[in-house]
């Protein structure tokens, strides 16, 4: 498997930036509750020892697999040193021993032995995933699946949208455009307002030999007055100034455009009336026996 752009860090972000290990800290607090279960449900447990958590950011999903089932072994995988040395510390002040975190770059061949994990779960990775790495990933988590192992990816199309607001739409526009002249879209058209990766993620999986797919849509309403306002609010705020590089970069915003937008926004997502729900999905299937 081949680098696809090897001279590019192909996050949309900075990896080695503190304010984005927090956005992912917190989020990862949001996303774990909304999804309700470290696993998905119709799982045998009992069949999972080892397991890969591909992009694993600062390691929160990791270190509460880890916390929760001690029988199991974690490793988790990432291109931030700066994630990777927090999850590592973290692990060590939690005493969890089950879990271990490694540098790990997930768009060239997985440095694992064939079939070596039970489940692999990789969660957001559309913001440094290119069109074609993904059959090239999925394939690589099926070399290193044991047969009967599980693979789920949960990802997105949208950037905490759709909302009635005006200026993040607007934000949301430029990150479809600048995804499609990336390369990282499945849709090609600029306008879209989405990337087009959930309706591709069964597909992707059942061409790489996955049997028994199933999906899995997730809601989240950070509508003003509901509870997971405040914090995703927050997140989004954090998260689209650090695009600000990103979307100059591409051509689709300069800084001058992006500060204007993002002062409309931060007046719009603070509203009394402000709406807004974020889908996201699961897909997973299993390694044939
Ligand atoms: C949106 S975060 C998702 C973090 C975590 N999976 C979660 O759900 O909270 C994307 C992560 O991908 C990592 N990343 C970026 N490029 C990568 C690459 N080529 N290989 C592995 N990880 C990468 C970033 O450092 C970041 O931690």
């Amino acid at each position: 498997m081949s680098n696809i752009h090897p001279s590019e860090n192909s996050y949309v972000m900075d990896p080695e930036s503190a304010m984005e290990m927090a956005r992912l800290l917190d989020l990862d607090i949001i996303v774990n509750k909304q999804m309700g279960a470290l696993f998905p449900a119709d799982i045998d447990l009992g069949r999972v020892h080892d397991v890969l958590d591909i992009a694993c950011g600062p390691g929160g999903w990791a270190m509460e697999v880890a916390f929760e089932h001690p029988d199991k072994h974690v490793v988790g995988i990432d291109i931030s040193r700066a994630m990777l040395e927090y999850a590592t510390a973290q692990a060590k002040v939690q005493d969890l021993q089950n879990v271990e975190f490694r540098f790990m770059d997930a768009t060239s061949k997985l440095q694992f032995p064939e079939a070596s994990f039970d489940l692999i779960n990789a969660r957001f990775i559309v913001g440094f995933m290119w069109k074609e790495a993904w059959p090239e990933l999925i394939k690589e988590c099926m070399r290193i699946l044991r047969p009967g192992g599980i693979v789920r990816f949960t990802d997105t199309d949208r950037g905490f949208s759709p909302t009635n607001s005006a200026a993040l739409e607007k934000f949301n526009i430029f990150a479809s455009k600048a995804f499609v002249r990336t390369g990282r879209s499945f849709c090609e058209e600029e306008n879209a307002n989405h990337f087009g990766l959930t309706p591709m993620l069964g597909a992707l999986l059942a061409e790489a030999g996955c049997e028994n797919i199933r999906e899995i849509p997730h809601m989240l309403n950070y509508s003003a007055g509901e509870p997971a306002h405040f914090a995703l609010a927050h997140n989004c705020e954090v998260g689209i100034a650090l695009l600000a590089p990103f979307f100059k970069k591409t051509g689709v915003a300069s800084q001058e455009e992006h500060e204007q937008l993002y002062q409309q926004m931060l007046r719009e997502i603070r509203r009394d009336d402000f709406r807004g729900i974020w889908y996201f999905m699961s897909a997973y299937g299993e390694k044939p026996l």
